[in-house]
């Protein structure tokens, strides 16, 4: 039986969390929302279409549904947007909000109602001094529509696939997030390995995060430029080493 487990791992930012032991045994997997409460409240990442009923009751606690303004998400992929109408059913003043490229290539066809469309850099006044800002990240970890997001008020970076990692830990660490996160990509290697990841996971550096929501692992809390940096640094040596361990005939 699956549960949901709520924390609140930021001033108004809550992380609802579902462990299934199931991937990637033993260690196990989980799966985070974020629901950032302002006068207009922000869910990023939808859930499982089939794990909706979870994530609902978990978010209805915290808010009543038809107050649930924003809906979004980094990229179109199951976990990240599998259950967004049946969210926008719950909730009837919800709106989608995402990148360009995701909104004309899937969701504008996919969803039951128009999303608005976030342009790179653009920021979303959720009321009570929250504000998120969504930042374009194509192909990073994968994507051609991928996109995060940081709550600036708090310097909490929702970082999506980024820094996935294995096991069920706790809700808010201030440990190493890097070491792990590198096991998992050699485990799963669901980055799409391109010669501008590590520049663009160090423009996320630039934002300053203090805190970094992971869509896969448990929250951070510290220096998250460093953790950023580092991971970037870690991207570029497994590109490099891609490229250069191509027999000559291949890059002709
Ligand atoms: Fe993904
Ligand atoms: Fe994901």
């Amino acid at each position: 039986m699956m549960e949901t487990r709520t924390d609140e791992i930021a001033d108004g930012i809550f992380r609802i969390s579902v462990f299934v032991p199931d991937i990637a045994p033993p260690a196990g997997f989980t799966f985070n929302q974020f629901l950032i409460l302002g006068d207009d409240p922000l869910l990023f990442h939808t859930g499982l279409r089939k794990m909706f009923p979870l994530y609902c009751e978990a978010v209805r606690r915290l808010v009543p549904l038809d107050r649930l303004r924003w809906i979004s998400f980094g990229h179109f992929e199951a976990d990240e947007c599998g259950a967004m109408n049946e969210w926008l059913a719950a909730a009837p003043n919800a709106e989608l909000a995402h990148g360009q490229t995701g909104c004309l290539v899937s969701v504008t066809d996919m969803a039951d109602r128009p999303p608005r469309i976030l342009g790179d850099g653009e920021v979303v006044d959720l009321g009570r001094g929250k504000r998120v800002r969504y930042i374009d990240t194509p192909h990073t970890p994968h994507g051609w529509d991928a996109g995060l997001m940081i709550e600036e008020s708090t310097g909490t970076l929702l970082c999506g696939d980024l820094f996935t990692q294995l096991g069920d830990g706790p809700a808010l660490t201030d440990g190493d997030i890097v070491g792990p996160a590198i096991l998992a990509e050699d485990i799963f290697r669901y980055s799409s390995l391109n010669p501008d990841m590590g520049l663009t996971i160090r423009g996320l550096a630039g934002h300053a995060p203090r805190t970094l929501a992971l869509m896969h692992g448990p929250s951070f809390s510290g220096d998250g430029p460093a953790a950023l940096r580092a991971l970037a640094d870690e991207y570029d040596r497994k590109a490099a080493a891609t490229v250069s361990s191509r027999p000559a005939s291949m890059s002709r």
